[in-house]
């Protein structure tokens, strides 16, 4: 097959098309390769598929939605699926984070996030409120907005900000923290840093602060105990919104359905995508306070906010998330990670601690990340464990020097074993080769 012509993102493309890595199809924690290996999905996709894969009721809804209504313009004009699925999102969602806006993707839903606030302070008048705060090491997908407040240098260094931003410090602190179970006990106080911030840009420039409650993609960043209420603290004695970027995190991923709930941190914005359809076809949401959703409604006559995607509320995409949602609370999934497995995976995760160059282990929930020592090398130890345990039939994130592992919610004990057995072999190869290159 010839793979020149398709662009591939987020992915060495020289290196992919020389040694391709296909999948060719999916069934419950397995994928079979395009070489027909079974391979244990030890990250749910890329953070999404939290329902395991092939569930057929999400198949069905799907087909007999795209049989009876393949598609409803999303601008003046509703179908019955979208109103309904708010309603019951609104209904998991905490406090009066009553209203739901339907985007196609996480970065969708977090330029989307960030447009609601500027919209809500202006709408106040408040129009000079147009900065964000974000931190180090953030992922917020990568459209205009999320990468401006986005904290991974790679991914913003060529683009440059597009809006005024600052950053707090990442609270990864492996110094102190290194080998902690669930919430660390150092760093708190890093939340304070968001003060100096706000008196620095002056809170009548500043719209919101926006954070993944845990750092997905810069290598699941565990918060330190206390940070995250100090930071809605601070934002609540400022006027700035808190915006909790809830893509990775939403949808049990912690043992709550938000890590908000699970940290028990009201925010004015959440958003979520992945686990909302179990990444079986796109779909993101952002949810919103009553008070910001009225002072917007309240702005204007005629179209309140100038804002929506063609795609957003897809029939297809509202059916597969209703069907999800059925499956999530008949099977228990957002509370399935603190009645065992979630403990079981923090057990087998600890006991690598003792292999060869290994400095941290951290998780929460059904997150995990192993972090090595950094050789300097162009290949990081953490990409070659993870292209070590493709070949041994484990999918895993390699980031750098860093493995992570977010496995479906549905991950048995069983799974949790195999995955122990051969990510060891995994880091005994890789370490191993390396020291006989040394
Ligand atoms: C926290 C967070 N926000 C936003 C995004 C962007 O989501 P998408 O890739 O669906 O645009 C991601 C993707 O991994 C994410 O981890």
């Amino acid at each position: 097959m010839k793979l020149d012509a398709h662009w591939m993102p987020f992915t060495a493309n020289k290196a992919f098309k020389a040694n391709p890595r296909m999948l060719a199809s999916a069934s419950g924690m397995y994928w079979t390769s395009g070489e027909g290996a079974r391979i244990l999905d030890m990250t749910a996709g890329l953070w999404c598929s939290n329902l395991g894969h092939g569930r057929e009721s999400v198949a069905r809804a799907m087909y007999e939605a795209s049989v009876n209504l393949d598609y409803a313009p999303s601008f003046g004009f509703g179908h019955d699926a979208s109103f309904t699925l708010a309603e019951r999102l609104a209904a998991l969602a905490p406090g009066d984070l009553n209203h739901v806006f339907f985007t196609n993707s996480g970065s969708e839903s977090v330029d989307t996030a960030l447009k609601m606030a500027i919209a809500y302070q202006s709408a106040r008048g408040l129009g000079s409120k147009r900065m964000f705060i974000s931190r180090e090491r953030a992922y917020h997908g990568v459209n205009m907005g999320g990468t401006t407040v986005g904290g991974i240098t790679t991914n913003t260094r060529t683009f440059g900000r597009w809006a005024p931003v600052d950053h707090l410090h990442s609270t990864l602190d492996i110094e102190r923290n290194a080998f902690s179970k669930g919430l660390p006990d150092f760093g708190a106080d890093r939340a304070e840093e968001l003060e100096q911030l706000i008196l620095l840009h002056g809170a009548e420039n500043i719209a919101g602060v926006i954070v993944e409650p845990i750092a997905g993609a810069g290598g699941v960043i565990i918060p330190p105990k206390g940070y995250l209420k100090r930071l809605r603290e601070i934002c609540d004695a400022h006027d700035v919104l808190l915006i909790l970027d809830e893509v990775v995190c939403g949808f049990g991923r912690t043992g709550s359905f938000t890590a908000g709930i699970e940290f028990d941190i009201l925010p004015d914005l959440f958003t979520v995508a992945k686990g909302l359809t179990s990444g079986t076809v796109p779909m993101g949401a952002v949810f919103c306070r009553s008070g910001i959703h009225d002072t917007i409604m309240a702005s204007a006559e005629g179209i309140e906010f100038f804002h929506g995607y063609t795609y957003s509320a897809h029939p297809i995409a509202c059916a597969a998330a209703h069907a999800c949602l059925d499956i999530y609370e008949e099977e228990g999934l957002f509370t399935r990670v603190n009645e065992g497995i979630g403990k079981y995976f923090e057990h087998v995760l600890h006991n690598l601690k003792d292999l060869p160059e290994i400095i941290d282990i951290r998780n929460y929930g059904l997150l995990g990340a192993i972090e090595f020592a950094d050789q300097g090398s162009e290949a990081p130890v953490g990409v070659r464990v993870f292209q070590e345990a493709w070949k041994q039939g484990v999918m895993l994130r390699g980031l750098g020097n860093i493995v992570v592992m977010s496995p479906p919610l549905v991950a048995e004990e069983s799974h949790i074993d195999e995955f122990a057995e051969k990510i060891w072999r995994s880091i005994r190869t890789v370490t191993e080769e390396q020291r006989m290159t040394a």
